[in-house]
């Protein structure tokens, strides 16, 4: 089973694995990463074979500073600009590569961009120590709920990992927002911890929606899977169910569910993202068939929630 040590003891042992070319799952700001040098073929191996990840999905490399990030691809003045603004922090930049930038061709499954972010707290200053950028994945099982917590890593994937490096619940909840300049037009390929208006008001141009193409790789299918069904925006709960609720009105029969969790009281979308995971974890393990969602409104985070919800109550023949 992997060691489980806290941020402030970690740091030797997860440099000393990450060089020996070992995977280590590490907290960011938005969920936990499972973590291992973007340049070394064994490493990104490992963490596909660990995930259960297929290889065409392609990777999110970390870097300790935009230097690092200059150095592995080309950045243009809008992306330059949104990364001033917003990193460190949940927004990735997809960006062309430079020739020879050192990273292995797994981390991009062979894609001539890449997918680029800078993360808060321990990632940073291990990014910095190990002096190379670290691909990074959520650090769950392929198609399976992301971790938030060291503890639900641990459950996960323990009996593939040595070390989990524990920094307590992760503040933004969900994944980082990816963005990318296509045809002169600023993309959102995945809503994320930073909302589209946020991004919007800093670049000054409207993001635009719905992007395909390579983005595709499991960002449509079946994702973020509980082992309960997911019933979503309901306005009556069926007996047996358990909920997953919003705000202070309960939808009818809420009585008869046989767990509940709301993730936001007040309906703040923002505590709502940070507990969004975890709860769908929690009242899967109540062995309720079915989680009934009442319906989270679309502005801001709740973008990202209802694009992580819909995922998982997607059609699970289409994992990942
Ligand atoms: O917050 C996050 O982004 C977390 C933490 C650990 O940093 N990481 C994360 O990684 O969510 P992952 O692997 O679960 O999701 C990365 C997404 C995938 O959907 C992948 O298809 C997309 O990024 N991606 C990676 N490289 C890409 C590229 N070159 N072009 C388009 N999409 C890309
Ligand atoms: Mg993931």
């Amino acid at each position: 089973m992997a060691e489980i040590l806290a941020v402030g003891e970690a740091m030797k042992r997860a440099l000393a694995l990450l060089e020996g070319g070992e995977v280590v799952a590490i907290p960011t700001e938005t969920v936990y990463g499972l973590a291992g040098d973007a340049t070394s073929g064994a490493a990104v191996a490992r963490i596909f074979e660990a995930k259960g990840r297929p290889r065409f999905n392609p990777l999110i490399a970390h870097v300790a500073d935009l230097a690092m990030a200059e150095r592995i691809a080309v950045f243009d003045p809008l992306s330059t600009k949104l990364a001033k603004a917003f990193w460190p922090g949940p927004l990735t930049l997809v960006l062309p590569q430079r020739p020879e930038n050192g990273i292995h061709p797994l981390v991009t499954a062979g894609l001539d961009t890449i997918a680029l972010r800078m993360p808060r707290g321990f990632g940073g200053g291990l990014i910095a120590r190990l002096g190379r950028p670290l691909a990074a994945p959520s650090a769950n099982s392929s198609g399976r709920i992301s971790a938030t917590t060291a503890q639900a890593v641990a459950a996960d994937l323990g009996g593939k990992i040595k070390l989990v490096v524990d920094g307590g619940a992760t503040p933004v909840g969900l994944e980082s927002t990816i963005v990318k300049i296509e045809d002169g037009k600023l993309k959102l390929l995945r809503p994320g911890g930073i909302a589209a208006e946020e991004i919007e008001a800093v670049a000054g141009v409207e993001l635009v929606r719905g992007a395909a193409g390579i983005e595709a790789p499991g960002m449509l299918a079946s994702h973020y899977a509980p082992g309960a069904s997911m019933r979503l925006n309901v306005g009556r709960i069926a007996s047996g169910e358990a909920l997953l609720a919003f705000g202070r009105d309960r939808a009818e029969g809420w009585q008869n569910a046989v767990a509940v969790r709301n993730l936001s009281e007040t309906g703040d979308l923002r505590e709502a993202a940070t507990n969004l995971f975890a709860y769908m974890q929690a009242l899967d393990r109540s062995g309720a068939a079915t989680i009934a969602v009442e319906p989270i409104p679309f502005d801001g985070l709740g973008e990202a929630i209802n694009d992580r919800l819909a995922r998982a109550a997607a059609p699970r023949d289409k994992i990942e």
